[in-house]
């Protein structure tokens, strides 16, 4: 018997929806609480921010793109609450200033997300500024940001983080020694934050995607030729649900842990990968006896 898989394209108008909609708002669960989004002016970051604006809450967001100035302008026409600090995570005077200046405009910092990284992905030949460049955007920003936070959180009576990590924290890829050394640290780091931050009321997670469809994911599949219609079915056969996630997937989950319904769950990883690391390899299909693929 042939096996058809599910692929984005091939879901019906209606389940497409369930996922693309992003003006369907649950209920306003972070109503009048205030977020920092690092990262926030694309992707990922950019669905965290709008989900959480849309249950109510203001979110400050960096970005290391300029972009993010008219982003807001958009936020305010859509009745976001956002405010926009253009600056590098790199750099840790901007880690405190970024924290400095939502205190200063909202008056309060409830919530935390790390997300924005480095990208370099190098291997045996990684050199010694490949791997400054991952470990600085990526675990000690994520570092800085909860110290220069926490003060903060702590007056407001608690609160949560969610560092955004990788199924790359988990596995082996090829030449990626630096990013998935650095998300390898991503999840360590949140273990022990959560531990250290407990007594305070501040839970520390991290969302662990798949492959999600975001510009690196485009840009990718334009430099193999083709866009999503191209490379769902192709890259989605390493996940269970034979396709690529969306940013507002990953972004509703991450809500999820931020919010009270999240109350007793800190220092673990949530898994957001369709399936993919629960998949052995005979979950590709291939053919034989034993991969049930017929
Ligand atoms: N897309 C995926 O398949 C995927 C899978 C697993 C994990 N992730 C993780 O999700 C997070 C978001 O990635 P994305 O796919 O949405 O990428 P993206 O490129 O769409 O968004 C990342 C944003 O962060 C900003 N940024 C990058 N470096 C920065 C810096 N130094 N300072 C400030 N801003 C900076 C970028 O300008 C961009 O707007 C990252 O932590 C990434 O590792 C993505």
């Amino acid at each position: 018997m042939q096996r058809h898989f599910i692929t984005y394209k091939s879901l019906t108008m209606n389940e497409k929806n369930k996922i693309d909609n992003h003006n369907q708002t649950s209920s306003n669960r972070f109503k009048d609480k205030v977020a920092v989004v690092t990262g926030g002016a694309s992707g990922i970051g950019r669905a965290i921010v709008e989900e959480f604006c849309k249950e109510g809450g203001k979110v400050v967001f960096t970005d290391i793109n300029s972009i993010g100035q008219t982003i807001q302008e958009n936020d305010a026409e859509l009745g976001y609450n956002t405010m926009f600090i253009q600056g590098d995570m790199a750099k840790k005077s901007f880690c405190v200033d970024c924290v400095k200046k939502a205190v200063s405009s909202f008056g309060a910092i409830n919530y935390l997300v790390n997300n924005a990284f480095s990208f370099v992905a190098a291997g045996l030949d990684a050199d010694d500024e490949q791997w400054m460049r991952s470990f600085k955007v990526g675990p000690l920003a994520y570092a800085t940001m909860v110290q220069e936070a926490l003060p903060y959180m702590k007056k407001a009576g608690g609160g949560a983080v969610v560092n955004i990590s990788s199924i790359s924290a988990h596995i082996a890829q090829k030449d990626r020694w630096t990013y998935n050394a650095s998300k390898g640290a991503v999840n360590q780091l949140t273990k022990c934050q959560a531990l250290d931050l407990a007594p305070y009321n501040i839970r520390v997670n991290s969302v662990d995607p798949g492959w999600i469809w975001t510009n690196e994911t485009k840009k990718a599949a334009e430099l193999d030729g083709g866009g999503p219609e191209k490379w769902d079915p192709i890259w989605g056969r390493f996940h269970m649900l034979r396709r690529l996630g969306r940013a507002v997937e990953v972004a509703r989950p991450t809500l999820f842990l931020l919010s009270d319904d999240a109350s007793f769950i800190t220092g673990t990883n949530l898994l957001v990968d369709g399936g993919y690391l629960a998949m052995g390899p005979e979950g590709l299909g291939e053919k034989t006896i034993n991969a049930g693929s017929e």
